[in-house]
């Protein structure tokens, strides 16, 4: 979900930068050259902050100078021959403007399929700065969901559709791998001081968020280094590492599959049940650790058997850590739903009327009602969290059928669910400003649980 979040960032930050060029078919071409590629990167990256002489379009083609830099949402030229580039001002929507467009198509034609953002305009680092305080912001389960909710992400394209559009163009994913390397040879330096280990980890934290830099990671045995890391005393570097494991992970089986088969699980929930961490590193554990088995069976299956379950059920031991105990119950719903979509897609497939009750067999609602937790997800409904509560609904809903019984008797239970149901009501009578309908959503739900306990 997140990289998808990035994806959409980056191909609109793309689409900001070229926007008219790309459309147009007006794009800046320039041959590669990549021998000079690295030094222009590097001075360009120097120069970051210095101020440009900006260059002045007008309505009249111009010679760019070296040293100018050019404003977004102009028309640029370049002659291939002499490297002059030309700029002048996009024409206005007449019908000049489409002449200009055809002419302009067939004097580039279509084989030069080097584009080159120019650098001046946005720097490698500015986006990564960019990026990355977005990406922070998008860490966030809420707004993952917000975003799915409004269906966003449906209308952005893939980064490996993206990748295809621009074949071969030198934008800035080339060299990842390289810095990977540099990444990876830092970590592996015993010389490196933990500042260093810290500033590697965030940089890896970023570009792994790409499926392939992730794989890369793993081949070159950075991956590995990375969970050795979970295995220090210091608890910054285990945080940042599972930071890592779990931005790896992110439904990139290959990674999944690795770092089953290092360990990283028997790690990272030791990482999370230790009550002497801190709760930013146990809370880093569970993302890697949801991160690591979300849509991969096996690696949920490897959890349940190394008692995945109690380890999580012993966080309701504890007190005050109601975000952690609300992040694993969902975790497990999570699980269990896609464990139960698979039982009804196989029963479908074998035309077994009744798909909805072969769902019920679910080996982790067995278990889980074996475990004690219908009785653990109602410990948390004194929460006075609204998303808290929608997220125990939904948890209520699809552990029902196990549950019932055990909840018939529950008269807290019962009185919270009515209690929550009528405060919701009567906000929404009040207000009168329900217009997404979320609470009248969640009014159902309360009800639609409270009158199964009945
Ligand atoms: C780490 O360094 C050792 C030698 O010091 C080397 O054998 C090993 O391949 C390195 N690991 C990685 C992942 O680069
Ligand atoms: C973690 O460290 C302990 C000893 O400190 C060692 O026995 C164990 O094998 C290590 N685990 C991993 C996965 O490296």
């Amino acid at each position: 979900m997140t990289r998808n979040c990035i994806i959409l960032f980056m191909f609109v930050l793309i689409q900001i930068i070229l926007s008219e060029e790309i459309r147009n078919k007006d794009l800046v071409l320039v041959p590669s050259e990549s021998t000079n590629e690295n030094e222009e990167q590097e001075r360009t990256l120097a120069n970051d902050d210095t101020n440009y002489d900006i260059f002045h379009a007008t309505n009249q083609w111009q010679t760019i100078r070296e040293d100018q830099s050019i404003p977004p949402g102009l028309h640029v030229q370049i002659d291939l021959t002499t490297g002059e580039k030309r700029a002048k001002l996009m024409d206005e929507k007449t019908s000049d403007g489409s002449e200009n467009n055809k002419a302009q198509s067939s004097q580039y034609p279509t084989k030069q399929k080097y584009i080159k953002i120019d650098k001046n305009i946005i720097s490698k680092q500015k986006l990564k700065d960019a990026l990355k305080d977005f990406k922070d912001k998008f860490h966030s389960e809420d707004l993952d969901d917000e975003l799915q909710t409004t269906h966003e992400k449906n209308k952005y394209r893939s980064m490996d559709e993206i990748k295809q559009e621009f074949e071969g163009a030198n934008i800035w994913m080339k060299k990842d791998i390289e810095i990977i390397q540099d990444l990876v040879a830092k970590l592996n330096s015993s010389e490196s001081a933990k500042s260093v280990i810290l500033v590697a980890l965030e940089e890896l934290e970023y570009l792994v968020h790409q499926i392939d830099n992730a794989r890369d990671l793993d081949v070159i045995g950075g991956l590995a280094l990375v969970v050795n890391l979970l295995n220090q005393t210091d608890n910054e570097i285990q945080s940042q590492a599972a930071y890592v494991i779990g931005s790896a992970a992110q439904s990139n089986l290959p990674v999944q599959v690795s770092l089953l088969e290092s360990g990283a699980l028997q790690l990272l929930t030791r990482l999370l049940v230790n009550t002497q961490d801190s709760p930013s590193t146990r809370k880093k554990a569970l993302y890697a650790l949801s991160a690591m088995l979300r849509l991969f069976p096996k690696g949920t299956q490897k959890f349940l058997k190394i008692g995945g379950l109690p380890i999580l059920a012993s966080l309701f031991q504890e007190n005050e850590n109601e975000p952690l105990r609300i992040k694993a119950l969902t975790l497990l719903v999570d699980l269990l739903t896609e464990q139960m979509d698979s039982i009804k897609k196989k029963a479908k497939e074998m035309r077994i009327q009744d798909y909805e009750k072969a769902a019920l067999k679910a080996p982790l609602l067995k278990a889980m009602y074996q475990e004690g937790w219908c009785k653990l997800s109602t410990t948390l409904i004194t929460t006075t969290d609204t998303e808290t509560k929608e997220k125990l609904l939904q948890a209520f809903q699809i552990l029902l059928p196990a549950c019932r019984a055990e909840w018939k008797q529950d008269t807290k239970l019962k009185v919270a669910l009515k209690l929550w149901r009528e405060q919701w009501r009567s906000e929404i009578d009040r207000d009168n400003q329900d217009d997404t309908g979320y609470l009248e959503t969640l009014v159902k739900l309360a009800d639609t649980v409270e009158q199964k306990c009945a």
